[in-house]
């Protein structure tokens, strides 16, 4: 176990340089199991649950080795059908999209339902929904999800999801991929991370077309061939750190982002008080005043991200006046937070999926645990702009999703270190 120490007051400054996007690597390094031969992905974050990933892919019989920090070459000449370790499989979320990308390649996928963030009960029916449409049988048990292809054998369909969900999309893309006939998804996610899965594809040979819009029309074709691809640079993490400035105040140039993929988030913390200046691949955030009330409502892409909604929620825990957060996503993920961000001094009142939330002049330093990737990034932004020293337990949830973190917040300037218990 370890546990992060943080001693808050410290204006950050200086630059950042963001990692490649958890959310499109690990769909993307799933797709490489489509082809027969080497992918070469770039600009890969070293992060746990990407090195879990790659076991999972390395179980599979795929010989996989960085060449660099941020690239992993994957050959998967030799892969044969298996059934994906199962003590991997539970570790992480990602790992259900060996369904559709084992479904894709071989016909079938025998799969242990995944593990990850619980900050709310994750149902993968519309995942379930795609498969069947696109003629499988699927066999759900408490711990397993089996599928193979149904007497009709399996083909393109036109599928209508309930929800908009980045998981059935993803899974829906990888199976359909080199099934013969065409696939469509409606009401599609239209998150960056699904773009660059379809980029990916297509520059394996794939034929997908209008990933980004809530219709995704995919032409199933016989083969897929190595690439080498660079992943996006994370929106989430991007946010982070420009969160942490806008909390902590400070000076910060964020490098290596899509400024265009960060609009939801940069308008809103604008709003705030905060001094944003876009470039091409950069965004420089100040904040040397006081901070202003907002509102905001989590919404899938190009809303607000509800990966972004507990980051936010400590800036508006120390703004003048009171702030509304509504979630709209995953209800329950207030939990994950609130309550340790309440142990710092934030008045923070939930009724049902709305946060009230009264900034306080200064939070304060305490014992906190983070409970999920996302709400353990909080914490470590309210530790930053506390008075005293915070000290924030679990933090293996943090390094599923955040690379290098200490070394990136203390070339910023922060006081914050990394302790073995
Ligand atoms: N949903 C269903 N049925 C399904 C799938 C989803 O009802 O079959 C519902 C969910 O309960 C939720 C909504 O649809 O209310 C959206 O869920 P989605 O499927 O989009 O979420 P996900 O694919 O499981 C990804 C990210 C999450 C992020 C969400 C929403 C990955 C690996 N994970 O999860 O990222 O919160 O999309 O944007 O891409 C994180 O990075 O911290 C994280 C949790």
């Amino acid at each position: 176990m370890a546990k992060y120490e943080i001693v808050g007051g410290n204006r950050l400054e200086g630059n950042v340089v963001i990692s490649g996007a958890k959310n499109a690597v690990v769909a993307i390094l799933p797709a490489t199991l489509l082809v027969q031969g080497v992918c070469r992905i770039e600009n890969v974050p070293n992060i746990s649950d990407v090195r879990i990933l790659l076991d999972i892919i390395r179980s599979l019989k795929a010989k996989v080795r960085w060449t660099d920090d941020s690239t992993v070459e994957i050959d998967t000449t030799e892969v044969e059908y298996c059934e994906p370790d199962p003590k991997l499989v539970t570790q992480m979320r990602a790992s259900y999209y060996m369904m559709g990308a084992l479904l894709g390649r071989y016909g079938q996928a025998h799969v242990a339902l995944p593990g990850g963030c619980n900050f709310a009960a994750r149902p993968i029916d519309q995942h379930v929904k795609g498969f069947l449409a696109l003629g499988a049988d699927v066999t759900e048990t408490d711990d397993f999800v089996d599928i193979k292809a149904g007497p009709d054998g399996l083909h393109g369909a036109r599928i209508s999801l309930d929800v908009v969900s980045v998981g059935a999309t993803v899974n829906i893309m990888l199976a359909a991929a080199l099934m013969e006939g065409q696939t469509i998804i409606e009401n599609a996610a239209k998150e960056p991370h699904i773009v660059d899965l379809a980029n990916f594809l297509n520059t394996m040979g794939a034929r997908i077309s209008g990933a980004g819009t809530d219709t995704i029309k995919i032409k199933g074709v016989e083969k897929l061939h190595g690439a080498t691809y660079a992943v996006i640079p994370d929106q989430i993490e991007a946010g982070t750190y420009m969160a942490a400035v806008v909390a902590a105040g400070g000076d910060v140039l964020v490098q290596n982002v899509i400024p265009k993929h960060m609009e939801c988030i940069t308008t809103r913390l604008r709003e705030m008080g905060a001094r944003i200046t876009e470039y091409d691949d950069s965004i420089r955030v100040v904040r040397d005043g006081p901070m202003r009330r907002i509102t905001v409502k989590t919404m899938p892409y190009p809303g607000f991200p509800t990966d972004m909604q507990a980051q936010i929620c400590v800036c508006m825990a120390i703004a003048n006046g009171i702030s509304r957060l509504t979630e709209s996503v995953y209800e329950t993920r207030f939990f994950g937070y609130c309550t340790e961000l309440q142990h710092m001094g934030a008045n923070i009142v939930i009724n049902g999926k709305t946060a009230t939330v009264t900034g306080t002049d200064q939070l304060v330093g305490n014992t906190v645990t983070a409970k999920d990737l996302r709400a353990g990034a909080a914490l470590i932004i309210a530790g930053l702009a506390a008075e005293g020293t915070t000290t924030v337990k679990n933090i293996h949830y943090v390094e599923r999703g955040y690379e290098r973190l200490i070394e990136k917040f203390t070339q910023l300037g922060a006081s914050i270190r990394r302790i073995e218990e």
